[in-house]
């Protein structure tokens, strides 16, 4: 295959994977994912009806509905980067002298991944339920603003608590409501929100911590093959230098698989680096990414019926009030890290 061809498939890939995981991933009211949704109202104009009806309904059952296909999918992407990491980059790595400490950290991290990761799926959120409510209610107090007394929630038919929000997927309220996340098939709340900031926080070390392993290797591999200082004879028998673009078209010649990793890393690494940073941001003042969502008046753009029946809807958002009520560093992340229980209700 020659490397246009190689070249192009591969940013088709990469554009791909970046299109479907911002339009549904995340949230579905951030300006980006209005663009994302025109262009995909514009690629419809394309395709045939039945076309639009089967991904239609395949894009509902994915993620509309609880399924574990994405935890599959974040598996199987985990394991092709770790078996190209173990079967090809770590004997070029041992090879040019890298310790066997630096080159176990990886491994390391997937167990700590791993475990944050498991936590997130398997830890209740703060599901809102009959037995509990009454001591949820009192957890937070409502600000009048975002969230007003005695709203109830029209499915689970129960008083909501202030900063609880009924999830569509999981078909329940959950308190302190941050997002549904489709990665781990559960909504992220007020019980599960600090697994989910550290698990974010592992990913990125784990997707940065193998890139510059595999970009170490790499130079590697281009200093000794001498490439910076071979030369070319251009259509003019004229001897030039062989430019940056030689290089990284010998290398996607020389190791396709490792370079496409890489980039792949590299993209996931600055995605969830910056989506951390944003979740970091939430946790230190006391916000969830719903309210601050809420609070900038984006879920009125769509009103969307249910979205008026959940109250969701601020219908003037008055962008020069903070809705969130800091104490202060150290106690908002004590309440992510040590979320306040809510204790069932004695029966008697
Ligand atoms: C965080 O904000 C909520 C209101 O949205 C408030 O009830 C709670 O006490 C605040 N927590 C801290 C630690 O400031
Ligand atoms: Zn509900
Ligand atoms: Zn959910």
């Amino acid at each position: 295959m020659d490397f246009l061809t190689l070249f192009g498939i591969y940013v088709g890939v990469v554009l791909t994977c970046i299109f479907l995981v911002c339009k549904y991933s995340g949230q579905q009211h951030s300006p980006f994912n209005k663009l994302l949704n025109y262009v995909t109202k514009v690629i419809a104009l394309f395709t045939p009806q039945w076309l639009q009806r089967f991904s239609q309904s395949t894009l509902h059952r994915l993620f509309h509905q609880r399924n574990n296909m994405f935890i599959y999918l974040h598996i199987l992407l985990e394991g092709a980067v770790y078996a190209e990491f173990t079967f090809e980059v770590f004997g070029f790595c041992r090879e040019m002298d890298t310790t066997l400490t630096s080159l176990s950290v990886p491994y390391i991290l997937l167990v700590v991944k791993t475990f944050l990761f498991y936590r997130c799926i398997k830890t209740d959120p703060g599901t809102v339920t009959k037995s509990k409510f009454s001591s949820q209610l009192h957890v937070y107090s409502y600000d009048g603003r975002l969230f007003h007394p005695g709203v109830s929630c029209p499915t689970c038919q129960l008083v909501k608590p202030a900063r609880s929000k009924h999830c569509r997927v999981c078909d329940r309220c959950v308190q302190r409501f941050d997002h549904h996340c489709v990665w781990v098939n559960n909504c992220i709340g007020a019980q599960n929100t600090h697994y989910f900031l550290l698990y974010l926080f592992s990913v990125c070390l784990m997707a940065g911590d193998i890139a510059l392993l595999t970009g170490d290797m790499l130079l590697h591999a281009v200093l000794r093959s001498g490439l910076l200082r071979a030369s070319y004879i251009d259509d003019y028998g004229q001897q030039q230098p062989a430019g940056p673009l030689f290089v990284v078209q010998h290398l996607f010649l020389t190791f396709p698989r490792i370079v496409f990793m890489l980039g792949f890393l590299v993209f996931v690494f600055f995605l969830l680096a910056g989506y951390a940073l944003f979740h970091s941001y939430l946790g230190i003042v006391n916000q969830t990414s719903n309210e601050w969502y809420k609070s900038r008046g984006y879920f009125c753009q769509h009103c969307h019926p249910a979205a008026i029946a959940d109250h969701l809807c601020n219908p003037v958002p008055d962008h020069s009030k903070r809705y969130y009520y800091s104490r202060g560093l150290l106690r908002n992340l004590g309440e992510i890290f040590f979320p306040p229980q809510a204790v069932r209700k004695k029966d008697n």
